[in-house]
């Protein structure tokens, strides 16, 4: 005898095609933003030991992993560049020079791929100042050494410019600085760039999930970001700092890290009249790989639940250094 279960959900879990039929959220390739690392003085890729799979890369090693993303329907590449700790300084001057390694690489891209693949470039100074911060120091009131904002946000808006001309087609501040997206957007306008559009990393926590990617791109820093990036235990500043952000003219805005921060995704999600974009880190693609690799968990099957989780939570966009090993698993399953 069966019981009397007026509602019976498993019906629509039955086969394959019926849940195919029913899926809420779906990933596609062009869903992904594969970031990649360009450093200066190798002349082979550099493995990337807290990141499984991911190198610093060469200039032509870069060209190739550009062509093999588009192959699998990649359409964004975010580059970050590595400059040699000899070409540091202080307000991290490699950063709007043409000549810089990130600045080089854009250009080399752009000029093979032209509009096939969307560059987008990152835009902070910690990987090009000798100090490792987001921006450069200054002495407060109080004799205390600061990361100055309005110094800092003059640089963003040379390196955007030095980006754009280099033939970004999206730059991408990443450095919680206040006002930042009005001052790049207006540089970016004043020289001729009203096309190159802007990805505000706008929710941006101060994260232990960066770890790996302070080895991906030798990180100088001493110390953390506290006092730029967000605390952990708020949400409601988010949602002022995306709402600054969309009225400054950011044209996508993004929450970061990504899976420990999925109320945050919901909520911006949710507010947000621009695309929203989700940044799996470092950290987040650490751990996956190093429980795979130990036979604890089945790594393809987290990478793929992960990525779903955060388009369900309202992400457009995912950056993610499995991008292009998601891209193949998407694309057999078509
Ligand atoms: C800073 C920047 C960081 C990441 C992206 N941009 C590091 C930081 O804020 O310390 C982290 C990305 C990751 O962990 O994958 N420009």
């Amino acid at each position: 005898m069966s019981q009397n279960i007026s509602r019976r959900p498993r019906r629509l879990r039955t086969t394959p095609a019926m849940r195919a039929f029913v899926a809420e959220t779906s990933l596609r390739p062009a869903d992904l933003i594969l970031p990649m690392f360009i450093a200066d003085g190798i002349t082979e890729p550099n493995p990337i030991v807290s990141m499984p799979g991911v190198v610093q890369h060469t200039m032509d090693s870069l060209l190739e992993a550009v062509a093999e993303a588009q192959e699998v329907g990649i359409k964004c590449i975010d580059l970050f560049g590595v400059p040699l700790d000899a070409n540091k300084d202080a307000e991290g001057s490699q950063a709007w020079s043409a000549d810089g390694v990130l600045n080089r690489a854009i250009k080399a891209v752009r000029e093979r791929f032209g509009d096939d693949i969307l560059v987008m470039a990152d835009t902070c100074l910690d990987e090009f100042t000798s100090h490792g911060h987001c921006g450069v120091l200054a002495t407060d009131a109080h004799g205390n050494t600061v990361v100055d904002n309005d110094q800092t946000v003059e640089r963003y808006q040379k390196m955007a410019v030095s980006q754009a001309k280099a033939g970004a087609h999206i730059v991408s501040p990443s450095g919680m600085m206040d006002g930042q997206i009005d001052a790049i957007r207006e540089a970016l306008d004043e020289a001729g760039y009203q096309d190159v559009a802007i990805m505000a990393y706008s929710a941006k926590y101060a994260s232990a999930f960066y770890g790996p990617f302070r080895d991906a791109v030798g990180s100088s820093l001493e110390g953390d970001r506290r006092t730029y990036q967000q605390d952990p235990a708020n949400v409601r500043e988010s949602l002022l700092e995306v709402e600054l952000d969309i009225a400054e003219g950011a044209d996508f805005v993004m929450v970061k890290p990504g899976l420990p921060y999925l109320d945050v995704l919901r909520a911006v999600a949710e507010l947000s009249p621009v695309p929203v974009a989700a940044y799996q880190v470092s950290g987040e693609y650490a751990m996956i790989k190093a429980a795979a690799a130990n036979g604890w968990l089945d790594g393809d099957a987290c990478m793929m639940e992960a990525l779903i989780s955060l388009k369900r939570a309202g992400a457009n966009q995912i950056l993610t250094y499995f991008a292009v090993e998601a891209a193949r698993i998407l694309r057999a399953q078509y």
